[in-house]
């Protein structure tokens, strides 16, 4: 059993910022990572051809920015370099294949007992901490939706956080399941590598370019959102024409009162959008039913695919091994409070990275747990 003041779930962007903003108060803690690496997601689960989609100064971790020589679209392999040097900087040291399974708060003793698996010795290992920092992530277990047939298809099936490049799919027919940037992007890449492409494009998006973005969240600071929105719209519609014939139409928030409001983002078009218009990449709607390669779709198009790429997002885990959480989590696993104040629950409970904010909200939810853990501590010394 080993006593801490503050472990740490998950060693991705959010844990490691945690570790930092507590480490500048030289407030002791531990992290915890059940793989064998920092950032998995951006090492192991991520497509070869990812940049970050929002400028870098958006993207910062506290207290250490981007060298002044990077571009303003961070690409992946830049990115895992920031968080090694981010790592090294604050001296971060990760226990590494250390799942938690179980954590429960002890009403007697007032703090948190939580239970791993060490991978490496296969063993248990226990913690008390007087406070727990949920770090594990959004994208903790792949989410794909449950389609009548689909055991029965005969092609590949992957998730998107499996896909590394469409030089495999060359020639082949494939399916792209998902329209937000993964699965855009995805059909993109298969597209440029010669795979017949074809992407099910189910609701409304937002369609935008990076620079749009960039500038909407830039003149966010000084104009009002639905102002900003009708920019946005406009310019987009100017750039991209209307795409309602491709199967491809607005939703009726504007893009940054819906990411604010839902947390979904706009489309940040890389190119795909020019293939649609050209009939390279073809838009379908729902699917209803699978039959061995044959994907029968709501407008009762009967078509057959070699391969099938599900970039439909992600789910929480956290509520399979975090007890006691209902102060700040609900059934999914996800904050109960609006942003700004879903960070913090009871009894020295804390998220990091849980609120769709990207990169910016998680170096906000680390800065705002270890201000509040400081003057907790503050208060108990005194
Ligand atoms: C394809 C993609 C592109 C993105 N691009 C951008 C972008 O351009 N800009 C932006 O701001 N945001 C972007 N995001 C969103 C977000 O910034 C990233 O998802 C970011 O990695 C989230 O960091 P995190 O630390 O919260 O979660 P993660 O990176 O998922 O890290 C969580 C960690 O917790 C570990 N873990 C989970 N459960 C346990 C457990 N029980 N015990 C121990 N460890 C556990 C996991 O192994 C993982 O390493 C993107 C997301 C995706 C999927
Ligand atoms: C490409 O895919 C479409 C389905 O979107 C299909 O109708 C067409 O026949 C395919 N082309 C070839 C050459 O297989
Ligand atoms: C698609 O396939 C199903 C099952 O074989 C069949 O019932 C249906 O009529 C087909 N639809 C079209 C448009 O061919």
């Amino acid at each position: 059993m080993e006593n801490v003041v503050v472990l740490i779930v998950g060693a991705g962007p959010a844990g490691l910022a945690t570790a930092a903003c507590l480490s500048q108060f030289s407030i002791p803690y531990v992290l915890v990572e059940r793989e064998s690496c920092s950032a998995s997601l951006w090492r192991n689960r991520a497509y070869d051809r990812l940049k970050l989609h929002l400028a870098k100064e958006f993207c910062e971790l506290p207290h250490m920015s981007y060298p002044v020589d990077a571009p303003t679209y961070i690409p992946k392999t830049l990115f895992v370099n920031y968080l090694d040097d981010y790592i090294e900087r604050f001296n971060i040291q990760p226990k590494y294949l250390t799942s938690v399974e179980s954590s429960t708060y002890d009403n007697d003793k007032k703090c948190w007992c939580i239970v791993a698996h060490d991978m490496a010795k296969s063993k248990i290992v226990k913690f008390t901490a007087k406070f727990l920092v949920v770090a594990s992530g959004e994208n903790s277990a792949e989410n794909i939706p449950m389609i009548p047939g689909l055991q029965s298809f005969s092609g590949d099936v992957i998730h998107s956080s499996s896909y590394k490049s469409g030089k495999s799919y060359s020639g082949m027919n494939v399916l792209v399941v998902g329209s937000g940037n993964s699965g855009m992007e995805i059909a993109y890449d298969l597209a440029a590598h010669g795979a017949n492409t074809s992407i099910v494009i189910r609701s409304p998006i937002h369609v935008m370019t990076k620079e749009l973005i960039r500038l909407g969240m830039t003149i966010a600071h000084h104009l009002p959102l639905n102002l900003v929105d009708n920019i946005l719209v406009m310019v987009a519609n100017l750039i991209f024409g209307d795409l309602s014939r491709h199967g491809i139409t607005r939703p009726k928030m504007g893009p940054m009162i819906l990411k604010s409001k839902t947390g979904r983002s706009a489309v940040i078009d890389v190119g795909t959008v020019g293939l649609i218009k050209k009939g390279i990449i073809k838009v379908y709607g729902s699917i209803s039913k699978i039959m061995g390669n044959i994907v029968e779709f709501q407008c009762s198009k009967n078509i057959s695919f070699d391969a099938i790429v599900f970039a439909t997002g992600y789910k929480s885990t956290t509520n399979t091994w975090l007890k006691d959480g209902e102060s700040m989590l609900n059934g999914n696993g996800l904050p109960i409070k609006e942003y700004p104040s879903h960070w913090k629950g009871e009894k020295g409970l804390y998220c990091a990275g849980l609120a769709r904010r990207g990169l910016a909200g998680i170096a906000a939810d680390a800065k705002n747990i270890a201000n509040d853990i400081k003057s907790v501590i503050g208060t108990m010394s005194s």
